[in-house]
């Protein structure tokens, strides 16, 4: 039987080349978008509307996954926003707005989904390097950004800890400096390459609670 997909923010970017590559993988894939829709059609595809800073959309989402899909083997939290990447001074509400999406959004989203992912799957926190503290010099840009992301990494690290007991695996995973909107033109891979190598760590079977980078497929030391 298929395996099922839940993949946050597909509709463009890393998330939409995530999709496309578990299609082709002959995985069943859920989609969420914030508008409930996605430029392309497959038999193996659902679209779920969901705004993961609203708690009324998020239940929403889990019971429309819940009516299609009954069970979850692999979810992956993509979506995300980068409101301060070019900015060195934080401002309170761009920090707070950063959070309720890259953070509250995702935990909230993901705690509501626990009940449907069964025992031994799997759940990707796509994160970044810049959230990592493990580093002699940080740029000082992004401030909510890079904070978001290193609470979310102690999220993957908590919740790991909890999910042990169903031997469900939770990773931070580094999708790499992709060339998407947030990523700008500037950056070294396209989001087809990186969805390729996030599937290929999914093949790995990662151990729980540690955080990779996909594009040379190394272990991040947080
Ligand atoms: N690109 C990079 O170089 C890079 C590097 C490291 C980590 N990352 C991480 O990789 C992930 C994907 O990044 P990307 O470059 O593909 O970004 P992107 O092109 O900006 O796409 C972000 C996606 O997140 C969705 N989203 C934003 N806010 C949301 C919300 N409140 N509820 C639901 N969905 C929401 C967006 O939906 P809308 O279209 O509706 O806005 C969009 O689908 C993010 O978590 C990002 O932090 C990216």
């Amino acid at each position: 039987m298929s395996k099922k997909v839940v993949i946050t923010g597909g509709n463009r970017g890393v998330g939409f080349a995530l999709v496309s590559k578990f299609l082709a993988e002959g995985f069943l894939v859920m989609v969420t978008t914030r508008t409930g829709e996605i430029a392309i059609q497959h038999p193996n595809l659902e679209v779920v509307q969901l705004d993961v800073t609203s708690a009324a959309s998020i239940h929403t989402a889990v019971s429309e996954i819940k009516e299609k899909f009954k069970t979850i083997n692999f979810l992956i939290n993509n979506a995300g926003v980068g409101l301060d990447l070019d900015q060195n001074h934080p401002e309170i509400d761009v920090v707070k707005a950063t959070f309720e999406t890259n953070v509250f959004g995702l935990l909230n989203f993901t705690e509501s989904c626990l009940d449907l992912i069964v025992d031994g799957g799997t759940i990707y926190n796509i994160s970044s390097v810049m959230g990592m503290l493990n580093r002699d010099k940080i740029v000082p840009n992004a401030t909510a950004y890079r904070m978001s992301k290193s609470a979310l990494n102690m999220y993957t690290k908590t919740l790991s800890a909890r999910l042990e007991v169903r031997n469900i695996s939770v990773n931070s995973i580094h999708p790499g400096w992709v060339k998407t909107d947030m990523g700008g033109d500037d950056a070294d891979i396209t989001p087809e390459f990186s969805a390729q190598r996030i599937f290929e760590l999914y093949l790995k079977k990662l151990p729980t609670g540690t955080f990779w980078a996909a594009e040379n497929q190394i272990q991040l030391n947080w």
